[in-house]
């Protein structure tokens, strides 16, 4: 029997159960995967029991994902690069760190895009807080030659920079729009468009019209960034993708089968 789970505060709203729970029957497997309450106060010790209770792994959400790193014996590359760890592995007592998020973000652009190649120009990354991590480092692996990179906080944005060298443009907020001539694909990161957030406000006008724009607010699914890209006649990816195909590598590691994102789980999901 393979025991998963997710562990985060607050923990009621994440989707993984339904997910996971959604792959462990379909695949006719033997296993559960439930939803843990952790405070930051308790992770260590949870940790720790998680490990005693013959846990296979978990995955982790807000706010334990960069706390996570110094309770793993070993975190691999790409978590250490996005600098935060999104699942984790238990084998003989030895916990190891991965993130998948950056995975996530660009097999969804490249399920619903096929053959849409990244290395054509720089991509136009707004907002520079957790997700933008992973999000940048998956454009860069995949191939994009740089990243434009704008954020309410230029700050936030130069910390990247320092990171990422000549890879990296940080462009002024309030004049974002002038930097999306070259644009190959427009990305936003930030949690403007959710419901009950403010909108992001944006002018496409600027973008070549044959630039992806996707988004990874997933609720709504359509956010107003994506439907004002349509009406210019830009192809566009929403965010649901992203939260499905993250969670694919985590669920091979703990269950030795890749699964698959179907149109019905992603309808269950967003029920
Ligand atoms: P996540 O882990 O989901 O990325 P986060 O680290 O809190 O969450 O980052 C949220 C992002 O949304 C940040 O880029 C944030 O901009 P700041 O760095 O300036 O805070 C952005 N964001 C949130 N509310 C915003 C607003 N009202 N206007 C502009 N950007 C906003």
């Amino acid at each position: 029997m393979i025991k998963a789970a997710v562990i985060g505060d607050p923990i009621g709203h994440s989707k993984s159960p339904l997910i996971h729970g959604y792959w462990i029957e379909k695949y006719g497997l033997e296993g559960s995967y439930e939803a843990i309450q952790v405070s930051s106060n308790a992770l260590k010790e949870k940790v720790k029991s998680l490990v005693d209770q013959g846990y296979t792994g978990f995955n982790v959400t807000i706010p334990h994902k960069e706390a996570i790193m110094a309770l793993c014996d070993e975190v691999d590359a790409t978590a250490l690069a996005i600098g935060a760890v999104n699942a984790v592995t238990i084998q003989d007592g030895f916990v190891t760190g991965y993130n998948t998020d950056a995975f996530g973000f660009i097999e969804n652009i490249l399920q619903a895009r096929p053959g849409f190649d990244f290395e054509k120009g720089p991509a136009f990354v707004l907002g520079a807080g957790g997700a933008a991590r992973a999000v940048i480092y998956g454009l860069l692996k995949a191939g994009a030659p740089h990243v434009i990179l704008t954020n309410r906080t230029t700050g936030k944005a130069d910390e990247l920079k320092a990171e990422y060298g000549a890879a990296l443009e940080v462009v002024d907020w309030q004049e974002k729009e002038n930097h999306l001539a070259n644009a190959n694909i427009c990305v936003n990161t930030t949690s403007l468009g959710m419901k009950s957030k403010p909108e992001l406000e944006i002018n496409l006008e600027n973008l070549p019209r044959d630039a992806l724009v996707s988004d990874i607010v997933y609720a709504p699914l359509e956010t107003t960034l994506l439907k004002s890209a349509k009406s210019l006649g830009n192809p566009t990816v929403s965010g649901i993708g992203m939260l499905l195909h993250q969670a694919r590598p985590a669920f091979e590691k703990w269950f030795g089968v890749m699964p698959e994102v179907t149109t019905e789980l992603q309808d269950l999901v967003l029920k």
